[in-house]
């Protein structure tokens, strides 16, 4: 079957523009919509550029029209949900419309550093704050309960003494760029 996927992000859209080129060619999944929250978003014009379509859905619609934006999904054929820097709590209603169907890819070594208010440079910046000498990814199906589903893969990467946030950022950049492709076509292959 072709899987038709959308992804939510909130910001620059590495992550969503690098599954668009890592998948240009595999006929086994589409990436139909990408979900946006912002609209100045990075992501935009990079969906743009792959020519994929962009719905942008604010934290209000989001929050009080979530039966009518699970109903456009589903009318749109929605497999898989990938949240690609998505920074709004996805509602209780919408998670069990897609049960086991939406993952995340979280910049830390789950269950550390997750939860409200860790996203994004927050992460990195409390990870280098405690000393730790290793960080990571996280990907991850996504739950009721923020940033504990059941997790996909981890791969980690060191934290040297110098670390800064912008420096960690970039190595679990690269690990994202590796990784979430990877996870993605696991699910190709045992769930769909
Ligand atoms: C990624 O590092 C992702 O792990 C993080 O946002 C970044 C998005 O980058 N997500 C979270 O912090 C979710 N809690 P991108 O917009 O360039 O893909």
């Amino acid at each position: 079957m072709v899987v038709n996927a959308a992804i939510f992000a909130s910001g620059e859209g590495s992550n969503a523009e690098n599954l668009f080129t890592y998948f240009a060619n595999n006929s086994r999944i589409k990436f139909k919509i990408v979900v946006c929250n912002n609209e100045t978003a990075g992501v935009i014009q990079r969906a743009e550029k792959h020519r994929k379509t962009v719905q942008i859905i604010s934290k209000t619609a989001l929050e009080n029209y979530t039966e009518q934006i699970i109903e456009f999904l589903k009318v749109e054929g929605i497999d898989l949900i990938i949240l690609a820097g998505f920074l709004l709590k996805i509602p209780p209603a919408f998670i069990r419309a897609f049960p086991n169907q939406i993952i995340n890819i979280h910049p830390s070594l789950l269950p550390k550093y997750g939860g409200k208010g860790m996203y994004g440079i927050h992460v990195h910046r409390a990870v280098i704050a405690n000393a730790e000498t290793e960080s990571g990814i996280t990907i991850h199906f996504v739950n009721e309960e923020y940033d504990k589903g059941e997790i996909i893969l981890q791969e980690k990467c060191s934290v040297v003494p110098n670390e800064t946030p912008e420096t960690l950022a970039k190595k679990i950049n690269e690990l994202e760029w590796n990784y979430l492709p990877k996870a993605v076509e696991q699910l190709l292959t045992e769930k769909f």
